[in-house]
């Protein structure tokens, strides 16, 4: 059963039915999914939710499908954990780490998007599947088609990290590397969606595949009893992610699952190729698309982000701001959450954690403030290159206790 009322268009209202449409015909406005919230709310309640399994789909009401999921079943439900050793290092009272680094199957909230929309696809009826994407979206789209058999083709800018593209091409998907920027990917793909009509999970399906994001934002609240942060720290790249967990705590607040508690949503994006937060820093409206995206966060160089108005008054709307850390502050953000809290994030994860520290330092986030969530996003076995760089190489001895015990007087000075 679904409670999906249809799809509107963001900017003229116009209602469209249920099909693999993204795009107003009338404005060319985007398509955004609309529910029937009183009948959700017959249904969906705290006990109710907490009965079911421990996957995104415990909130399968607020999710676009016409029936149970096909892929993804056990996606979602990642840790929400309590920070103390890096809120001191911070210097703020309540902190949290969402951490989807350890998302099934891939490592990357992209599952939770993909899952979602390749269901979805097979709703249509439609047997090929497709993406362009920065790295995470292609493992995800790869990884889940593979899990029913699906065929599907893959758009990726052809300087990735190797790590991303070796972790597509293992699914036996079609993995095709285009001299350009994402933002030629991206275009690219449109024009194929166009002619050939597969589901692109983030062209022609965007709408369905986008809601799969607002799970991330339910966990949160449940994880912390049912009550909604204080601030949320995200990374943008299209802008979709950030976008949507506002959308998922207006929606718990309208169900009356939490109370309208204000939370000020953040954005984060790297220093060189930041069109969205450099829209909040310097008080822009319009965005300025960066043609040649520079930084080590590949995953979030989208220099002409779609959502990148929405994601804006997300923010301005919620009394949030946004950060651009360097990529010096970006390195020194993984390493950061890796020895406070043992959790190793890609370089997405680091934008976040730099940009968090520039949010604090700044008092967008006071020291006092409630309960504080960082986003991480992204696992960081993917993307080790900046960190070989700068990391201290192992010691290395002889198989003999003499040649371990020579350490004591240098490098373990100290431990005995
Ligand atoms: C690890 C990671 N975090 C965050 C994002 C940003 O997502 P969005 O495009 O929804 O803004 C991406 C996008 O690729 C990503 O790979
Ligand atoms: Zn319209």
């Amino acid at each position: 059963m679904s409670f999906v009322k249809g799809l509107s268009c963001r900017e003229c209202g116009n209602i469209y039915p249920k099909a693999p449409v993204h795009v107003c015909e009338y404005c060319f406005g985007p398509l955004e999914i609309t529910y029937d919230y009183d009948a959700v709310g017959k249904i969906l309640s705290k006990s109710v939710i907490a009965s079911r399994a421990p996957s995104m789909w415990r909130y399968a009401e607020l999710l676009p499908l016409d029936n149970p999921p096909s892929v993804g079943l056990q996606t979602g439900m990642t840790p929400l954990v309590r920070a103390d050793r890096l809120a001191r290092r911070l210097g703020v009272r309540e902190l949290w780490v969402k951490n989807d680094s350890v998302s099934h199957p891939t490592l990357s909230f992209k599952d939770r998007v993909v899952s979602v929309a390749i269901s979805k696809a097979r709703e249509f009826g439609i047997p090929i599947v497709a993406c362009a994407s920065t790295g995470n979206l292609a493992n995800a789209t790869a990884a889940q088609a593979a899990s029913v058999g699906m065929t599907a083709v893959i758009l990726i800018p052809h300087d990735l990290e190797p790590a991303k593209v070796m972790a597509t091409s293992v699914y036996g998907a079609h993995v095709v590397g285009v001299k350009g920027t994402y933002d030629d990917v991206n275009r690219l793909c449109s024009e194929i969606a166009g002619k050939y009509g597969w589901g692109f999970v983030n062209v022609n399906l965007r709408p369905f595949y986008a809601e799969g994001s607002k799970s991330y934002g339910y966990e949160i609240a449940e994880q912390l009893g049912w009550k909604l942060p204080a601030h949320v720290i995200t990374p943008m790249a299209g802008g979709s992610l950030i976008t949507k967990i506002g959308k998922a705590f207006s929606e718990l607040t309208k169900l009356g699952l939490c109370s309208a508690a204000k939370t000020k949503i953040h954005g984060a994006q790297a220093e060189g190729c930041a069109p969205i937060a450099s829209m909040v820093i310097e008080g822009r409206d319009a965005m300025k698309p960066v043609k040649q995206p520079q930084t080590i966060a590949k995953s979030l160089a989208i220099g002409n982000p779609a959502d990148a108005f929405y994601a804006r008054q997300t923010m301005l709307g919620s009394g949030g701001f946004a950060a651009a850390p360097t990529d010096p502050e970006i390195i020194d953000g993984m390493r950061m959450l890796a020895e406070t809290e043992g959790i190793f994030t890609e370089t997405a994860g680091g934008v976040t954690m730099g940009a968090t520290r520039r949010l604090i330092e700044q008092g967008h986030i006071g020291k006092d403030d409630g309960p504080v969530v960082i986003c991480i996003t992204g696992q960081g076995l993917k993307t080790q290159d900046p960190l070989v760089e700068v990391l201290p190489r192992p010691d290395l001895i002889g198989p003999r206790l003499a040649d371990f015990d020579g350490l004591l007087g240098g490098p373990l000075r100290g431990l005995v």
